[in-house]
Parts: structure tokens; C-alpha cells; sequence
């Protein structure tokens, strides 16, 4: 048990169970071998309102604390890596705009997503990942308008959102202290899609290429003030990042499960393989793996839900949980040995979907940066 939460939460968590196991968790397998995006199941999930857990009650949503948010995706990402993601990536256009969105822009950015809508996050470019300040899409001030123009790439929900948060420089001379952040709404002449990843894992999300070619705003779509965008879009990757180590750890939980139920009843030797100490221990080592890294998703919430500090404990998070999933998901794969590899199995999915948390927002590497720049402060 690693989060505790209030009885309305619970109910929402167990309903969101009971939703996974009969809505998402078959279907996804045959999402994940042919990559396509299953829009019936998001349609579901929206259904259950799933998509509004985080916007506050005053503008349609439910309002939830991190701590219940996080047991949420937690099952989400226990049924569909990919299927959690694409929440848990809308919720940052959803942090985004609550830090720092003005009464306007928050109505209108929650109506959208309340009404049906998907938010995305759009800050990498091909020479800008790790390096986010790298940054080369513009955006130029004409009357009471902006102009963008630039592509970014790796959006998840880049093809599918309503309302999308795009880092851009209104003064390029000034590198990162000249980039800002706007509200872009699907629809708007000179916003389109570009290249679809085909990736690895996490294949029931959507990731591609974002274009803006003179794609023209109102200038009341600035959020916050020219010159904050890097600040604003490092604090939303600040929240975001416990979350990335929640998904890892639904991953991780589901990976044990799997492997638990096959060593009952995988017979070598005359016994099942559980009853091998040598097997028992796997199993130990990932339950102690799976409750450190929930324990560190519930504190770096409630950090957050009582507004002490938590960059670096949001870091730490991200960082140990993907590593402990990428463990056990690769444990489980070697319980399940020949078959393990196979993808008649469910573990080799969950091997896949692992990696990508120790790369996305921001690698471990960067994360690792993050934490010494906040040690030796
Ligand atoms: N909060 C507030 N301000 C911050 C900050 C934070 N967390 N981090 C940095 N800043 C401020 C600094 O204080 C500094 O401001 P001053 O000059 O006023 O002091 C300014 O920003 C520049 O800081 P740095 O010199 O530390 O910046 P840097 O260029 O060295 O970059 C970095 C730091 C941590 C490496 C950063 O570039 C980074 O996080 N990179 C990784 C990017 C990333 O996570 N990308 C993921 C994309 S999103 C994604 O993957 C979503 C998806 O679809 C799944």
C-alpha cells in the first residue's frame, strides 16, 4: 500500500481497476502489435472522465490531489503503459496552464479538455532534447498576433490532443532567457502533424512530429510573460517527472504479477518453478523494488499536494523508478525464461514499454544533472 488516499479516491481507483481489466488491458495487446491508436478505448476512458482528473472542480473536473492521481495512472499503467501516458501527458498542458494560465486561459484550455479533448507538451526539436534550450521554433509578434514557425518532435499526443502548450523564441538573440510558451488549438491554419514514430514500446500512445508553418495565435494565447517560456516548461518537467516514475512503477507491479502467476504454475522438476528459492528471491527482490519506488511516487506527491520543494525529489523519483522497472521487467522476462521471450506472452511487452521511461522526459542522465545541481546547491 503506497498511497493513502480518501474513500471517494479509493472508489475512483477501484472503478478505474475494474474499467482497465475489462476495457484495457486484452485489447491494448493487439493495439501494441499494430501500432495503431486506439481511439474507441480513449473514447471509454473519456466516458469515465478520466481525462479531467487534475482539472480543479470549479471548471468541470474532478480536482484530485497528486497522491490520487498518481494511484490512478498507476493502474492505468498496470493495464497499458501507453494508455496511462497519454493522461498523464495531457495532465502537463493541464499543470501548465493551472501554474500559470490567467482566469481566461485556464476556462478555455479546461472547457477544451473537459468537453473531449486531449492537451500535449511540446518542447523537444531534433537538436533540442536533452539541450532544451536549443530551441529554434520562433514566434514572431505581428500586432495582436503571434506567428509560429518551427517542428518539434516526440510529441506524445502530438496528432490526437485539442489544445497544445509549444515552447517557441520571441527574441532569438537571447537564447533561452527569449523563449515563451503558448496555447496552440488544434484546428488552427499552419498547425499539422509530421512523421509518426513507429517505436518500441509504449505503442498505444501517440508520438509524432508537431509543424508550424506561419501558424498564426492571438497574442492572449502567451502564457505567462515573452522570455518565461524555459522556466515555465523546466517547472511543468519538474511535476511531470514523479509521474514518468508512477507509470514505471504500474509497469514494474504488473511485470511481478505476471511473473508470479506463471511460477505457480510453470511445473519443471516436478514442483512449480515459485517453489525454487532461487526464483523466490527474484520475486522478493522485485517486491522490495516495486514498494521503494511507489513509496518515493507517494512522497514526491504529497511534497507537492502541501507545496514544500520536490524538483529534486521529482528527479530521484523519475530516476529510480524506470531503472527498478527496466529490473524487473527484465527478471520477469528470465522467470518466464524461453516463453518470456516470446510475444505470446505478456512480459517481453512490458520489457519494451519500460525503456522508454529511463529516455523521456529528460534521460537519467539529465536527471542525474538535476539532482547534483540540487545537492551541491
Ligand atoms: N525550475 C525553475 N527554473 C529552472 C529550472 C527549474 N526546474 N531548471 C532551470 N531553471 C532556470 C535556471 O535557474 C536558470 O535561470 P537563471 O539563469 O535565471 O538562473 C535557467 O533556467 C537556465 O538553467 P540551466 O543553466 O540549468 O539550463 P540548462 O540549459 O543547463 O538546462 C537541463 C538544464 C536540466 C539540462 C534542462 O535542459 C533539461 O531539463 N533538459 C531535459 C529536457 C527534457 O526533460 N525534455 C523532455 C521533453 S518532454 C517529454 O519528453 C514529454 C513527452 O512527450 C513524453
Amino acid at each position: 500500500m503506497g498511497y493513502i488516499y480518501s474513500e471517494e479516491t479509493k472508489e475512483l481507483v477501484e472503478a478505474v481497476r475494474d474499467f482497465c481489466n475489462k476495457e484495457v488491458k486484452e485489447p491494448c495487446k493487439e493495439y501494441d502489435r499494430t501500432g495503431e491508436w486506439p481511439r474507441e478505448i480513449y473514447q471509454k476512458a473519456m466516458e469515465m472522465q478520466l481525462h479531467m482528473l487534475e482539472i480543479p472542480e470549479e471548471y468541470g473536473g474532478f480536482g484530485l490531489d497528486r497522491v490520487s492521481v498518481a494511484a490512478i495512472l498507476e493502474e492505468m499503467a498496470q493495464a497499458d503503459a501507453g494508455f496511462a501516458l497519454t493522461f498523464a501527458v495531457s495532465n502537463l498542458a493541464v499543470k501548465g496552464t493551472l501554474m500559470f494560465g490567467n482566469e481566461e486561459q485556464k476556462k478555455r484550455v479546461f472547457h477544451k479538455i473537459v468537453e473531449g479533448s486531449f492537451g500535449a507538451f511540446a518542447l523537444t526539436e531534433p537538436q533540442a532534447g536533452s539541450d532544451a534550450s536549443n530551441v529554434k521554433t520562433t514566434a514572431r509578434k505581428e500586432g495582436d498576433t503571434y506567428v509560429l514557425n518551427g517542428r518539434k518532435c516526440f510529441i506524445t499526443n502530438g496528432g490526437v490532443a485539442g489544445v497544445y502548450l509549444i515552447m517557441a523564441l520571441t527574441d532569438k538573440a537571447k537564447g533561452l532567457k527569449g523563449m515563451s510558451a503558448f496555447i496552440v488549438e488544434a484546428g488552427t491554419p499552419g498547425l499539422s502533424t509530421g512523421k509518426h514514430e513507429d517505436k518500441m514500446g509504449i505503442r498505444c500512445s501517440n508520438t509524432c512530429d508537431v509543424v508550424m508553418e506561419e501558424c498564426r495565435i492571438p497574442a492572449e494565447n502567451l502564457l505567462g510573460k515573452e522570455g518565461e517560456g524555459f522556466k515555465i516548461a523546466m517547472q511543468i518537467l519538474d511535476i511531470a517527472r514523479t509521474f514518468v516514475g508512477c507509470l514505471a512503477v504500474g509497469i514494474a507491479q504488473r511485470a511481478m504479477n505476471e511473473a508470479v502467476a506463471y511460477g505457480k504454475e510453470r511445473i519443471q522438476f516436478g514442483k512449480p518453478i515459485i517453489k525454487n528459492q532461487a526464483i523466490g528471491f527474484k520475486i522478493a527482490d522485485m517486491a522490495i523494488k516495486i514498494e521503494t519506488a511507489r513509496q518515493m511516487v507517494a512522497h514526491s506527491c504529497r511534497l507537492m499536494d502541501v507545496g514544500f520543494p520536490y524538483g529534486k525529489e521529482s528527479a530521484i523519483t523519475k530516476c529510480y523508478c524506470s531503472d527498478i522497472a527496466m529490473e524487473v521487467t527484465s527478471e520477469a522476462v528470465q522467470i518466464f525464461g524461453g516463453y518470456g521471450y516470446s510475444r505470446e506472452y505478456p512480459v517481453e511487452k512490458l520489457m519494451r514499454d519500460a525503456k522508454i521511461h529511463q529516455i523521456f522526459e529528460g534521460t537519467n542522465e539529465i536527471q542525474r544533472v538535476v539532482i547534483s545541481n540540487h545537492v551541491l546547491r
